[in-house]
């Protein structure tokens, strides 16, 4: 790997929510522009998935949601509770900012009005908006790298767990990406959906002049990591990307739905 890992003590100094939202995430009122794709790619995969597929019940727990809104917007019709969570303090601050409507938070106005748009009515995104605040119920702190990711609180599983870019942030190496995978993985309950959106084949991504490491993945080391933690693979669908330097090394997305095997 290029560059040093970058661990929790790195995330806690470094990882600015507005740095990383200005840097990665389109914003604004206008139109997704081919430079966005990545996004559209993930939003529209989504969509299918809670939608059209029916993947759908009582809790959705979204693990590393970071300042992130928008790869709820999907969950939050098609699930009664969301609880979001993320390692970093100053990053639940910021969600917390826009559940709470606060002038400061991020205009996600832009992803909102996508998603809408895909559901089928653009002009609805101000009740969109509301639905997700009322059903994300809890902003929770949590590890990866721990056997309950969620520790001291011990949670039943629920029946979908959603992560996007978080673990091949989160892990130094191959055998600790797989050991997270599964201790994600035991948040969902036995016939449960994992959905993951996945950085492929990249070693960094910045946020303002900080640069953090991600490990090397291709997409098959995601199936056999998601395979090893008990899920069959339902569909994994990839994207082939290029940033420029300055914003990450990253050459592609995967999304991927697997679903855990009943228990004997
Ligand atoms: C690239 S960001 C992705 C954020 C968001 N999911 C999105 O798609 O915009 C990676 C996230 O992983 C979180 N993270 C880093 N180490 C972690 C750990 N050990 N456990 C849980 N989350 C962690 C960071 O705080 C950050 O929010």
């Amino acid at each position: 790997m290029e560059g040093e890992f970058t661990g929790k003590e790195v995330y806690r100094q470094h990882f600015d929510p507005k740095e990383f939202l200005k840097l990665h995430v389109p914003f604004g009122s206008g139109s997704l522009a081919v430079r966005e794709r990545g996004y559209a790619f993930i939003l529209e995969k989504l969509h299918k998935a809670f939608l059209l597929d029916g993947i759908q019940g009582e809790t959705l727990i979204d693990i590393g949601s970071g300042p992130s809104i928008h790869q709820l917007l999907s969950a939050c019709e098609s699930f009664q509770e969301i609880i979001a969570t993320d390692f970093l303090e100053q990053n639940r601050e910021e969600m917390q900012k826009w559940l709470k409507k606060d002038p400061e938070a991020f205009d996600w106005t832009l992803m909102v009005k996508y998603v809408c748009q895909l559901e089928g009515d653009r002009e609805k995104w101000m009740e969109k908006e509301e639905k997700l605040r009322k059903t994300i119920k809890q902003v929770l702190k949590c590890d990866v790298t721990q056997t309950n990711p969620l520790d001291p609180l011990v949670l039943q599983p629920v029946s979908c767990v959603l992560s996007t870019y978080c673990l091949e942030s989160a892990c130094e190496d191959l055998p600790t990406y797989r050991s997270a995978l599964k201790n994600v993985g035991s948040l969902v309950q036995a016939g449960g959906h994992l959905i993951f959106v996945v950085a492929l084949r990249g070693t960094y991504y910045m946020v303002g002049q900080h640069k953090f490491s991600c490990i090397y993945l291709e997409p098959k080391m995601v199936e056999e990591a998601v395979k090893e933690a008990g899920f069959g693979i339902v569909c994994f669908e990839t994207l082939d990307m290029n940033f420029t330097q300055d914003l990450a090394d990253v050459q592609g997305v995967g999304f991927l739905v697997a679903q855990k095997h009943n228990e004997a």
